[in-house]
């Protein structure tokens, strides 16, 4: 089935009362059968496992064509938890571009257990190749990568990270399934923040681990998860479970969208560099070209004029909030160097951009009047 039928078929729950949308299942408790006992798949208490969230696993793991979903509370709580699968003395590879909070949780947050870690610009191989140390047991890909859209390609450093005994994740939250399946290229694990276009509306937190078949892994997982107790709401399925119904039109037209807008900025005089995979100026545009069947709907500028010039046009845009986050389906911009803090390695001229499901000629109408003041 393609993928606008299994994000319905995926996302329907039949209970006793034939409900054709799935209710939300708020009770935190559940309960047992009358000699005090659970079978293998009831519910007992929400931590554990809940009606709606199970769906929700449900539906990733068909989207992602994985073995097996984890939910959690944030995005970041995902990556948290593969960060608990490490042991002290264990080591790191990161991008050197990446969403900074990740990097925030490998350098200052499991530092302090002995975990070390290593940033590298991962478009080149030879780069994650040479970082591999004896204690690698993690190389962490965000491709493309957020805010500066570097690719790094799966397939190659999946097979790195087995030869090394390392586990090889994939950050696939701008790609989304629609466009990219690392599960299918070879890596250990997919993670998503779900909050971005999973839920689509910009009104739920939530993040996702997927995983091939490794019983040992989602074992350690499935621990994280129910003892770690850093787990989504049965509201927050329930709205990601909406939003994914319609995922694969949302994301194919704002895709079209982004790319329209890429093109058109790309040969604008006031803009120095637009990052966009597709675009054939990209620096990796083979290796998008090889691993994603679309190049997504985020895209970075650099302007001329420098951290002035990008802060007038995020200002002067009137279709696009200047505001953090992404995968909505209003556009935003955001100046993203001055969010970073001193982990940042992203130029003070760039503004990245999510487009949004308005028009593409209103967009590139508004970006045409904003730019006019630089
Ligand atoms: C690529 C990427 N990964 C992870 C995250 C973190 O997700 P969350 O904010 O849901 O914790 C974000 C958030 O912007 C992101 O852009």
């Amino acid at each position: 089935m393609k993928i606008e039928t299994l994000a319905i078929t995926s996302t329907t729950l039949h209970d006793e009362k034939r409900a054709v949308i799935p209710p939300i299942y708020l009770s935190t408790t559940f309960e047992r059968k009358e000699d005090g006992t659970f079978d293998k798949d009831d519910y007992i208490y929400n931590r554990l496992d809940n009606p709606n969230r199970r769906m929700l696993e449900k539906s990733l793991t068909v989207l992602e064509k994985g073995y097996q979903a984890f939910t959690f509370a944030s995005g970041l709580a995902a990556v948290n938890a593969v960060f608990q699968t490490l042991r002290t003395g264990d080591h790191v590879i990161l991008p050197d571009d990446a969403y900074y909070a990740v990097i925030l949780l490998a350098e200052e947050l499991f530092k302090d257990f002995g975990i070390t870690s290593t940033r590298v610009n991962q478009a080149q191989i030879e780069n994650v190749a040479n970082a591999i140390t004896p204690q690698t047991r993690l190389i962490w890909l965000e491709t493309p990568s957020n805010p500066q859209l570097r690719m790094a390609d799966i397939s190659v450093i999946a097979k790195l990270a087995k030869q090394a005994n390392a586990l090889c994740v994939v950050d696939n939250t701008w790609a989304t399934p629609i466009w990219q399946n690392p599960l299918r290229l070879g890596a250990d694990i997919v993670m998503h923040s779900t909050t971005k276009y999973f839920g689509g509306h910009s009104d739920l937190l939530g993040g996702a681990l997927v995983i091939n078949k490794n019983e040992i892994l989602a074992e350690k997982l499935r621990k994280i998860q129910k003892v770690g107790g850093a787990v989504p709401s049965p509201f927050d399925c329930w709205l990601a479970a909406r939003g994914i119904r319609t995922m694969p039109l949302r994301v194919k037209a704002q895709t079209a969208s982004a790319t329209k807008l890429a093109k058109f900025l790309a040969t604008h005089s006031a803009i120095e560099l637009v990052h966009y995979p597709f675009l054939p100026s990209h620096a990796q545009y083979e290796i998008a070209k090889k691993q994603m069947k679309g190049a997504g709907a985020m895209l970075s500028i650099e302007v001329n004029g420098g951290r002035e010039a990008a802060m007038k046009i995020a200002n002067k845009l009137k279709l696009f909030a200047h505001a953090t986050s992404l995968g909505g389906v209003e556009s935003l911009i955001e100046h993203r160097k001055s969010i970073e803090g001193a982990v940042s390695q992203t130029p003070d001229s760039l503004l990245r951009i999510s487009v949004g499901l308005e028009h593409p000629a209103d967009l590139i109408a508004d970006f045409k009047q904003a730019l006019k003041y630089v």
